[in-house]
């Protein structure tokens, strides 16, 4: 399983790779409109921090309009993914992107059966938003299942990225559920890294050595 950070904030970013877990990012309009910046020069700097997949959203929504600023967004870098939103229109530019190459992560999803399509029409990622899902009283884990056992079934390429990611569980179950990548705010990958116990652990270690009075790496 791959951690992706759902984030366009550049120093998020570059701490959780240096800690060598996040292999990839997902960034949104919302989230871009957060830092205040242009998307290509976000994107620009992130692809160079990140080795992995970047995705970036376009904010066109026709066909031809997602097409071109698809074709933008991914020669800005290799790493480039395109976001695609899961409409009619989004379909039709994800079979075309794919017939020339363009990764793309169809966004926005949450049911199976819209999944089911964003495979069909040559998604790279698909990205069921599982908070959101949550968030109306429905269950956004279960959608990761179901994508997650189609896929397999029928040996789709198409990737199942985890997302709308909202605390530490809804990692674990998108792992049960065999989800190749979960992407997830800064402070989930903080929260999943912290445990009082393991603070506690290290204060009890460090004083119990204080006490013998010998200097520590003697
Ligand atoms: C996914 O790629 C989206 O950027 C993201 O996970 C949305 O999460 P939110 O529902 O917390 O905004």
């Amino acid at each position: 399983m791959r951690l992706f950070l759902d984030t366009a904030d550049v120093e998020e970013i570059r701490k959780g790779v240096e800690l060598g877990v996040i292999s990839g990012v997902t960034t949104n309009p919302s989230l871009v409109a957060r830092v205040k910046r242009p998307l290509k020069e976000v994107v620009r700097e992130i692809c160079a921090l990140v080795p992995g997949p970047v995705s970036a959203e376009v904010l066109a929504r026709d066909t031809a309009g997602m097409v071109e600023e698809a074709r933008q967004l991914a020669a800005i870098a290799p790493n480039v993914v395109v976001k695609i939103p899961i409409t009619e229109e989004g379909l039709r530019a994800v079979k075309a992107l794919a017939g020339e190459g363009i990764a793309t992560n169809v966004t926005l999803v949450f049911s199976p059966n819209q999944a089911l399509l964003a495979a069909l029409a040559g998604a790279t990622y698909v990205s069921p938003f599982v908070g959101r899902l949550d968030d109306v009283g429905a269950d956004g884990m279960e959608v990761v299942r179901t994508t997650v056992s189609i896929f397999r079934q029928y040996g789709f390429s198409t990737q199942v990225i985890a997302a709308s990611i909202r605390h530490p569980m809804h990692v674990v179950a998108a792992a049960q559920a065999g989800a190749p990548v979960a992407t997830l705010p800064y402070g989930v990958l903080m929260q999943m890294l912290r445990h009082p116990l393991t603070d506690v652990g290290i204060e009890r270690f460090l004083a119990d050595w204080a006490k013998v009075g010998i200097a520590p790496g003697s």
